[in-house]
């Protein structure tokens, strides 16, 4: 990009490293699988849509400029994009993970990676001591902060000097805060990923992800892993997400309003036994929080009086969604231990404290007292039929 300027105008999508040759306000969605050559030896920059597209170039090189790094990557899901990472390492390598994680990453290291050989500690990167579980095969440490869904905060600079005192990769799931709140890379961190069906592309209509980088040869493997194995993001879901990270400023402006306003609700509703926002004072990674990211997210959990308490809720919301998902422009409320965690191993669900009383919810961009409103209405439901 030409010119230095802040996140909110280079969500605009103004790039001028790749430009439409009509110079379209909204760049064009180049539905093709391939490109033809005008003589042998001669290239366009675009061969093959699995290799690499317009319309996904132009988003990787705004998804880069988000995170102030020198190359993203697109892929067709956040787990495509993880599993890229994972295809870095080889039978034997020794991955450090945080116990907190999105339930899919944990399935794909335990039934996917350790199959080929490789091996994983699990670690609660926000209290313990990392380095005391590096050994001479560990290659990389990999967590989310704040994590899914008990919202642990992990100092990453401070992580990051350990990581690369003993030459390893810091890889960080930034898809809590997105590119507008938080940017690993900057603290130290060598590998970001984002499930970009969440805050990226904002309205959950498409799924996507980045794995996002400084360094050129990392980039190269990236490039190489995606081409091979064909896990690109398409074009349309390119444009869909290009269109999105357009609002990501304001969505997430408003959302992190709403969601300030609704922990503070649930905080002093007798309904609610504990609220997990990194956004409350209360929280033991605000200050963290405060140091390493620009805002607080939108992202809450939070634990009620029963399991039955819960499931009365998840059954009478009317104003927003029961559903998994997170990150888009409507509310919705999850059930982690029936959704996004539901094939966790029992021993991680209670070493992390996720119970049938947890809720995860995803606050979008209503008005806040319609969003309360309804807290209060489904919450007199509840009690009513349980207590
Ligand atoms: C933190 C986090 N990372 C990664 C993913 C996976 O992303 P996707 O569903 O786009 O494959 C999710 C999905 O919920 C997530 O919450």
């Amino acid at each position: 990009m030409k010119f230095d300027v802040q996140i909110e105008t280079k969500c605009q999508g103004i790039n001028w490293d790749v430009q439409d040759q009509y110079h379209a306000i909204s760049f064009p969605i180049y539905q093709t699988a391939t490109f033809s050559r005008s003589k042998l030896g001669e290239t366009t920059g675009f061969d093959y849509t699995r290799q690499s597209n317009p319309t996904r170039s132009q988003l990787e090189s705004i998804v880069a400029g988000l995170e102030n790094a020198k190359s993203a990557v697109a892929f067709s899901s956040g787990m495509s994009a993880i599993t890229a990472v994972m295809n870095l390492f080889n039978p034997g390598d020794h991955i450090i993970v945080d116990a907190d994680l999105y339930g899919g990453s944990v399935r794909l290291f335990n039934d996917v990676c350790k199959r080929y050989g490789m091996t994983f500690s699990t670690v609660d990167c926000s209290t313990e001591n990392v380095e005391e579980y590096i050994t001479e095969n560990t290659r990389a440490v990999y967590l989310e902060t704040p994590t899914n869904p008990m919202m642990h905060v992990t100092d990453i600079a401070k992580l990051a000097e350990i990581t690369k005192s003993h030459n390893i990769l810091l890889i960080i799931d930034n898809t809590f805060l997105s590119p507008y709140f938080q940017n690993p890379l900057d603290l130290g961190a060598d590998i970001v990923v984002h499930s970009g069906t969440k805050f990226l592309g904002g309205h959950h209509d498409t799924i996507g992800g980045f794995v996002i980088v400084n360094d050129a040869e990392l980039d190269e493997k990236i490039r190489t892993i995606l081409k091979t194995t064909g896990a690109g993001m398409a074009p349309f879901d390119s444009w869909l997400i290009l269109r999105g990270i357009r609002t990501l400023a304001v969505r997430m402006d408003r959302a992190e309003s709403n969601a300030l306003k609704i922990a503070e609700y649930l905080s002093n509703s007798p309904y609610v036994t504990k609220v997990i926002y990194p956004g409350l004072k209360s929280h033991e990674g605000y200050e963290i929080m405060k140091k390493q990211a620009r805002g607080f997210g939108a992202m809450i959990s939070f634990e009620v009086v029963s399991k039955e308490f819960a499931v009365e809720v998840l059954n009478n919301l009317e104003l927003f969604y029961f559903a998994e998902s997170l990150g888009g422009t409507e509310t919705l409320l999850t059930y982690p231990i029936t959704q996004t965690h539901a094939e966790l191993p029992k021993e991680l669900l209670e070493r992390n404290n996720i119970t049938d009383r947890l809720l995860r919810l995803s606050v979008g961009i209503e008005h806040s007292t319609d969003l309360i409103n309804e807290f209060e209405r489904v919450f007199a439901i509840a009690a009513k039929n349980t207590l």
